[in-house]
């Protein structure tokens, strides 16, 4: 077991959590619902960096979310911060170790696809690695497939039962292609144009790192993208980080309907 995991376990006690989240921007808010939370702060688990971006906390709260047992990742790292992708996978990596069976992530997103204005939600259906990074490079850690299989990253099944919950709320939710690239700067206008040539729905700088640890664990993964934005070039006009963060918000109050609706079901 790694050290990082230990240092969680130890302060879980006799909580496991069978699902873990993890919050992109303006998700935060999700952190202060786990009932009866355990809080651990990143510094406290070795080989967790402190975050760097405002608005991101740096802590996982477990605990129960609709009386599934939960562990939340408030705080993602990023490699566009300079973090290995091992390190962006760390804290899923650990989540398997602790014997999570799903993956719930979310983030936020720029709009590929033209008809995905700022504030869409787009349920995750696949997607593109274009940071040219993986966290599997190097020995496989124990448990871990040399040759993970990319055949349905996001499990159909969740995927079903998230379309459910959003129409049975009356959310509308898109789904599409999720592509990362390494960041920081957002695209150019023909960036954009290449990615929607290449077959991707939603742009973004995270999350992939995450969901490739994940499956190379066997852990189900389900995510969402909220789109902020639409990508460069689309409407002419030019994009703020301040804009990203205000839409985040609106659109993370669906989110988390979803998201707690998909884990009464899955219960
Ligand atoms: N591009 C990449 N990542 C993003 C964007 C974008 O337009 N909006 C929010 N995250």
């Amino acid at each position: 077991m790694m050290k990082a995991t230990e240092a969680v376990a130890k302060r879980l006690g006799k909580l496991k959590p069978r699902v873990a989240i993890v919050l992109g921007s303006g998700l935060g808010f999700l952190a202060d619902e786990v009932a009866d939370p355990i809080r651990i702060p990143y510094r406290t688990i070795p080989g967790f960096p402190e975050p760097g971006v405002a608005g991101h906390k740096g802590e996982l709260v477990a605990g129960k979310l609709e009386g599934v047992p939960v562990v939340v990742q408030a705080g993602r790292f990023h490699l566009y911060e300079g973090h290995p992708a091992a390190v962006a996978g760390l804290p899923a990596r650990v989540f398997a170790e602790l014997g999570v069976e799903v993956l719930i992530v979310t983030n936020a997103a720029g709009g590929v696809r033209r008809t995905f204005p700022g504030g869409t939600l787009m349920l995750i259906a696949d997607h593109i690695n274009l940071m040219w990074r993986n966290p599997l490079i190097g020995q496989p850690e124990p448990g871990e497939e040399r040759f993970p299989i990319m055949h349905a990253p996001y499990d159909q099944e969740l995927r079903t039962l998230a379309r459910e919950v959003a129409r049975d709320s009356r959310i509308p939710m898109e789904e599409g292609v999720y592509v990362a690239l390494l960041g920081p700067s957002y695209e150019t206008p023909s960036e954009v144009r290449m990615l929607e040539r290449l077959g991707a729905d939603a742009v973004g700088m995270s999350t992939v790192p995450e969901v490739l640890v994940a499956r190379s664990r066997g852990l189900r993964c389900l995510g969402f993208s909220i789109i902020t934005n639409p990508g460069a070039g689309i409407t002419g006009e030019a994009l703020s980080h301040e804009e990203v963060l205000a839409v985040s918000e609106q659109v993370a109050r669906k989110v988390a309907v979803v998201v707690k609706g998909v884990l009464q079901r899955i219960k």
